[in-house]
Order: C-alpha cells, then sequence, then structure tokens
C-alpha cells in the first residue's frame, strides 16, 4: 500500500486540477459582494479530500492511470462523462456546509481566514451558503452523463444534502444532552460528515456506469467518513489553531459531543467543567492543554483512536469491489490517511 507521502503527493495533485476546474466551472457574476462571498472560502484553501477521493474512485473504475486521466472526458461504461464537475460540485457543498457550519458552532476562523460571517456579515454568508448548495447541483448536472445516470446523481446529492442538514441539527440538539451514547455519535456523525465521503466516493460509479461498485464505495466512503469526524474531533484538542486553520478546543467551549467526551463522561470526568470560557476568543492553550490531559487519563483519546481505526479497517475491506490498481491501492491508503493526518 502507498506510504502517507505518497497520499499526500496524490491528495496535491489532485487538490491542483481541482482548484483550476472551481475556478473553471464557478464563475463571478452580479452582485459582486455576493459572488466574492461564495468564492472566499474556496479560494482561501482546503484540502479538498473529497474531490480527491471522488476522482481516485473514477480512475479505479476506468482503470486509467492515476492523472494521465483527462477528468473533462473521461472514459464511462459507454461513452465520456466529465467527472471533473462532479468533484466540483462536492467540494462546493463542502464549502456551502462549512459556511452554514461556521454560523452555527460560532466561530470565527476557517482555512485559517476570517469565517465568511466575520470577513462579510450574517445576511451575505447565509446567501453565499445558498448559492453555493444550488451551484452544486448546477455543476452534477453538466457532467455530460446519459439522463437517467444523471437523475440518480443528482438524487444522491441531494438526499446527503438533506442529511447533512438532519446530522447538523442532531450536533446542536446534542449540545443542551446530559448524555449521548457512542451510538448516538456515530448516527449524528454519518448524518453531518461521512455521507458526504460517501456520495463523494459513490458518485463516480453512478456516472460512469458501473453499477456494481456503487454501494461498496458508499459504504466505504459512510465507514472512512465516520472515522474522518472522529480524527476532526481529536484534532479540535490537539492540534494548534495555525496548523488547523480553526480554533483550538472549539468543541469544548461549545459544548460538542463527541466519542472522547461521551466516553469520558461514563468514566466520571465532568466534562462540563473542563474548560471555564465562555467563548472560543476567552479559552487559554493551558485550559485546553490540561483539558487533554484529563481526557487522556480518562483512555478517551485512545478510545477514540481505537475506533477510528476500526471504521478504517471495515472502510478498506468494502474496496475489494473495485479492480486491483494504483487508484483503489491510493484509496486504501486515503483511508489510513484521514486519521493519521494532523490537520
Ligand atoms: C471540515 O472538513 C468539516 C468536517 C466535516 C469536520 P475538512 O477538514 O475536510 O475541511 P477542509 O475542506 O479541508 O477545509
Ligand atoms: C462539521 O463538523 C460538519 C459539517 C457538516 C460541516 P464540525 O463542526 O466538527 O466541523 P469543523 O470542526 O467546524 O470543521
Ligand atoms: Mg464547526
Ligand atoms: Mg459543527
Ligand atoms: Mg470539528
Amino acid at each position: 500500500m502507498a506510504g502517507q507521502q505518497a497520499v499526500e503527493r496524490a491528495v496535491a495533485s489532485r487538490r491542483e486540477r481541482v482548484n483550476e476546474a472551481i475556478d473553471e466551472d464557478l464563475p463571478l457574476a452580479e452582485p459582486e459582494r455576493l459572488y466574492e462571498a461564495s468564492r472566499y472560502l474556496l479560494q482561501a484553501g482546503g484540502k479538498r479530500l473529497r474531490p480527491t477521493v471522488l476522482l481516485l474512485a473514477a480512475e479505479s473504475l476506468a482503470d486509467v492511470s492515476p492523472l494521465a486521466a483527462d477528468y473533462r472526458s473521461f472514459p464511462a461504461v459507454d461513452g465520456e462523462v466529465d467527472v471533473m464537475r462532479a468533484a466540483v460540485s462536492v467540494e462546493i457543498i463542502q464549502s456551502f456546509t462549512l459556511i452554514h457550519d461556521d454560523i452555527m458552532d460560532d466561530d470565527d476562523v476557517r482555512r485559517g481566514v476570517p469565517a465568511v460571517h466575520r470577513e462579510f456579515d450574517l445576511s451575505t454568508a447565509i446567501l453565499a451558503g445558498d448559492t453555493l448548495y444550488s451551484k452544486a447541483f448546477e455543476n452534477m448536472l453538466e457532467t455530460g452523463a446519459p439522463a437517467e445516470r444523471s437523475v440518480r446523481a443528482l438524487s444522491e446529492l441531494a438526499t446527503t444534502c438533506t442529511e447533512i442538514c438532519e446530522g447538523q441539527s442532531l450536533d446542536i440538539d446534542f449540545e443542551g444532552r446530559a448524555a449521548v451514547t457512542p451510538d448516538e455519535y456515530l448516527r449524528m456523525v454519518e448524518l453531518k460528515t461521512a455521507v458526504l465521503y460517501a456520495a463523494a466516493a459513490s458518485i463516480p460509479a453512478v456516472i460512469l456506469g458501473h453499477d456494481d461498485a456503487v454501494e461498496p464505495l458508499h459504504s466505504y466512503g459512510l465507514d472512512i467518513g465516520r472515522a474522518f469526524q472522529i480524527q476532526d474531533d481529536l484534532l479540535d484538542l490537539t492540534t494548534p489553531t495555525e496548523k488547523l486553520g480553526k480554533q483550538r478546543g472549539s468543541d469544548l467551549v461549545e459544548g460538542k459531543q463527541t466519542l472522547i467526551t461521551v466516553h469520558a463522561r461514563n468514566q466520571g470526568v465532568d466534562v462540563d467543567d473542563l474548560v471555564d470560557a465562555g467563548s472560543v476568543e476567552a479559552v487559554t492553550e493551558t485550559e485546553i492543554d490540561a483539558a487533554l490531559d484529563e481526557l487522556e487519563a480518562a483512555g478517551s483519546i485512545e478510545f477514540a483512536r481505537e475506533r477510528a481505526r476500526g471504521l478504517v479497517r471495515s472502510g478498506k475491506n468494502h474496496l475489494d469491489a473495485l479492480p486491483d490498481n494504483e487508484a483503489s491501492d491510493l484509496l486504501a491508503s486515503v483511508a489510513d490517511y484521514l486519521i493519521e493526518r494532523e490537520y
């Protein structure tokens, strides 16, 4: 299997192609401020992990040599499809959810820059998110796949967006709950996060006409997406703000229920008292370090890491349905990378 450096190279080269495509496929229009706000976060950076998963799944299915591919006219079972449009669509959905997520989570920093509602204003951020949401569907319509497959891809995207809203709603509800169970947490992150990985992995199979691969790739995405969110929760505690591009410790301040805090509560840790600060601006590194020490001592960090490792193992098993090639190998390595990454 490819090592971490090979995965980072694979992601970086696809990220470049995706970034060029975003500029082409999301043109500026009027009113200028709305489109500026819509593109602001996309241009601020981002790892582009979901479009990378989408492109790698396409490469594996078509059995093309990685990156030799012309993603704009990509070999389907019967003709050619613009898989890059689908990749752009998925990354646009990612940006839309981040803009609205930062409003809901009261976070000020994203991708190392002020969140859209801070850089612009609340109304503009809500509208920028809404604009991106519909632009994602417009882009998914432009893949050139036959009508029936295009409709299925759109339907998958629509279901995904509904589920993200359901997951985000549970995430907010859980803040007010005294306790949630690990299963409730896993269902919440399946909805808010993993479904977009599942869409990214399975939509190429839909539009390229590889029906047998749709279900396994969907399952791969759900498993690695849940693991990805557990790692995101861990990084919130462990990674400095500058490296993370978002405020360290934000989940503790906001009273988020994560697998880590769910476990800690069961071990008798007073999770609600881990930090005193009432806002992300007020929380100190010393306070977060002390909270992390307590969570580590309770075994909660290791508990979460172990669950994430199990999900990655399970996710990789679904890749048996793919042809054995460099791209499927990279998809397995991406799964490992999602829980080894440091930002
Ligand atoms: C952040 O996703 C949102 C979550 C689902 C946790 P990423 O960590 O992939 O964010 P970007 O796209 O790289 O900024
Ligand atoms: C976000 O989860 C999930 C989304 C659907 C955007 P988080 O709230 O943990 O994401 P970050 O940590 O702000 O990126
Ligand atoms: Mg958030
Ligand atoms: Mg959130
Ligand atoms: Mg987070």
